[in-house]
C-alpha cells in the first residue's frame, strides 16, 4: 500500500491571505497525523506565498512522521534544508509567476545543478526525491545525479479524461516499473482527489503519493482529520 503524503500548503495559504496567524499549518499537520498521514509535505516556496520557515522549523520538532521538504534548487533553500534536516528533500522546478508547480524538472538540462545538490543533502543525512514528468529519459537523466527517489508529475494525469487518463495512466505505471527496477524509489503527486486516486495507488511499487489540495478542500467541509481519513481509506482500499 502507498503511504500518504499530506501536503499542508494550502492552509497556509489561507493564513497568508489575511496576514492573520490562523490557521496554524503546524496545527493542521497534526490533525492530519491523527487522520492517518504517514508524511508531511510541505512546499517552501522563495515567495513565501504559503508556507513560511517558522512553519517548516515547527514541524521538524512536532512531527511524529517524516517531513518531506519540497523546494527550489537553489543555494537559500538548501542552507535552510541543512539546518533543519528534514526526512526528505524534493526538489521542484519553481516560477514565480506560476500559479502552482507546472511541470516536472529538466534533469538532463540541470544535470551538475542538480547532482551537487543532491550530495550535498545526501552528505547531510537527508535523502533526496527529484519531482519529474513520468519519462524514461527524465529516470535515466535522474540516475546520473544519484537521487533514491522521483516523484512522478500527475498533473496531467488529473487534468484529462477517458481514453487521455488511461494514456496517461499507463504512461505513470511504465515509468513507476522503470524507476523501481532502476533502484529508485517512486513517488507520485499533483492534482490527485478522491475521484482519481485509486487507479495511481494501485500502481505496483508506487511508494508515496503526495495530496494537498483537494484534502485542504474537503477539510472545509468535512474537518481536516476526516478528510485524510477519507483519502487514506481509498489508497488502501485501491
Ligand atoms: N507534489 C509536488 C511536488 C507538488 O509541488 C505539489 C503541489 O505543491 C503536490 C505534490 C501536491 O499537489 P496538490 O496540491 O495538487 O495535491
Amino acid at each position: 500500500m502507498a503511504n500518504l503524503g499530506v501536503n499542508i500548503d494550502h492552509v497556509a495559504t489561507i493564513r497568508q491571505a489575511r496576514g492573520t496567524q490562523y490557521p496554524d499549518a503546524v496545527e493542521a499537520a497534526v490533525l492530519a497525523q491523527l487522520g492517518g498521514a504517514d508524511q508531511i509535505t510541505v512546499h517552501l516556496r522563495e515567495d513565501r506565498r504559503h508556507i513560511v520557515d517558522r512553519d517548516v522549523r515547527l514541524l521538524r520538532s512536532v512531527l511524529q512522521v517524516p517531513l518531506n521538504l519540497e523546494m527550489a534548487c537553489t543555494a537559500e533553500m538548501i542552507k535552510i534544508a541543512l539546518e533543519v534536516k528534514p526526512d526528505m528533500v524534493t526538489l521542484v522546478p519553481e516560477k514565480r509567476e506560476e500559479r502552482t508547480t507546472e511541470g516536472g524538472l529538466d534533469v538532463e538540462g540541470q544535470i551538475a545543478l542538480l547532482s551537487d545538490a543532491v550530495k550535498t543533502l545526501q552528505a547531510a543525512g537527508i535523502p533526496c526525491s527529484l519531482f519529474i514528468e513520468p519519462e524514461k529519459s527524465a529516470i535515466e537523466a535522474t540516475l546520473k545525479t544519484s537521487a533514491q527517489m522521483v516523484e512522478f508529475h500527475t498533473g496531467r494525469y488529473s487534468e484529462v479524461a477517458s481514453v487521455e487518463q488511461q494514456k496517461e495512466l499507463q504512461r505513470i505505471s511504465i515509468a513507476c516499473a522503470l524507476a523501481h527496477e532502476k533502484g529508485i524509489a517512486p513517488h507520485a503527486g499533483h492534482g490527485l482527489n478522491y475521484r482519481n486516486v485509486s487507479h495511481i495507488a494501485r500502481i505496483p511499487h508506487m511508494q508515496d503519493l503526495n495530496i494537498g489540495h483537494s484534502i485542504v478542500a474537503r477539510a472545509v467541509l468535512v474537518g481536516l482529520e476526516r478528510a485524510v481519513r477519507e483519502m487514506k481509506d481509498l489508497i488502501r482500499n485501491a
